[in-house]
């Protein structure tokens, strides 16, 4: 750990065991991988960004969550399964009271995906889908034999409906897993209370999405730096609003 304070060798799990809080509703963490130049995929996927540490702090992270938020681009382009944790961080999480992985809820319009991929028939934690009412009721009523299915808007998912859907549910922690254009959304409506950001040693170049993509702020959001780590030429950025 460089900041707040130098420690040789902190254990991520501590470092982010300090969970953002909101009074309101359940706290949303967001989660990134980011090249030097600020892209945040390669060749598709955001995989080749990433080294082992952060593949380790992406784990520690759904370890501490309640519920794991992502849209269907992510997921699909991801390959996403169903959450998966070592058994001795299940335990840990029933005896915090949390499900023993945490439940990954998929934002989609078009609710259209593969029914029968892993992710929603191997789940041990049934998978939510956030969609819309407009979305083909044909799908809805697929989507509802594997996945509990929540209407949380008519055209677009209002994510402030969205955040206390899940709540509703027993969420007081959100891990948002992406992509850019869900991200975007959630920062408009003022959702995001920490930034989880890895720096990458690397030049992606390209067309690749930033962090936050599509949704424009009205004005700069201040950001408060709260802790930063270093493994093997990457950053561990944490940020909360200021
Ligand atoms: N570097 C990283 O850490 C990281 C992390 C995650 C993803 N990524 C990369 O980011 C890329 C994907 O991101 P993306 O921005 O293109 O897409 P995305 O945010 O992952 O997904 C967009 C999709 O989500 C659904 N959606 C979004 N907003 C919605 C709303 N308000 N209501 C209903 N549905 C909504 C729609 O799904 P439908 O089309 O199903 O209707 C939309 O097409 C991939 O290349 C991935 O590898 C990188």
């Amino acid at each position: 750990m460089l900041f707040p304070e130098a420690v040789d060798d902190v254990d991520p799990a501590a470092v982010y065991a300090d969970m953002p809080h909101n009074d309101h509703r359940p706290a949303v963490r967001l989660n990134m991988i980011v090249s030097v130049d600020g892209g945040t995929s390669w060749n598709g996927v955001s995989g080749a960004l990433g080294g082992p540490a952060d593949k380790a702090l992406f784990t520690v992270l759904r370890s501490l969550a309640d519920m794991v938020l992502v849209a269907s681009a992510t997921m699909r382009d991801e390959h996403y399964g169903p959450a998966v944790l070592a058994p001795e961080i299940q335990d840990a999480r029933r005896k915090r009271g949390q499900s023993a992985v945490p439940r990954i809820a998929v934002v989609s319009r078009a609710c259209q995906f593969d029914w029968s991929a892993p992710f929603f028939t191997a789940a041990t934690e049934r998978p939510i889908v956030l969609t819309v009412s407009s979305a083909p009721e044909a799908q809805r009523t697929r989507a509802a034999e594997v996945a509990e299915v929540i209407v949380a808007g008519v055209d677009d998912v209002d994510f402030d409906h969205a955040i206390a859907e899940l709540g509703a549910r027993g969420a007081r922690s959100v891990l948002a897993e992406g992509g850019p254009t869900l991200n975007g959304q959630l920062a408009k409506a003022g959702l995001l209370d920490e930034l989880c950001v890895t720096l990458a040693p690397l030049l992606a170049s390209g067309d690749a999405k930033r962090i936050i993509a599509g949704s424009t702020l009205e004005a700069l959001a201040p950001l408060q730096l709260c802790s930063i780590c270093e493994d093997g030429d990457y950053l561990f950025l944490r940020y909360r609003p200021s």
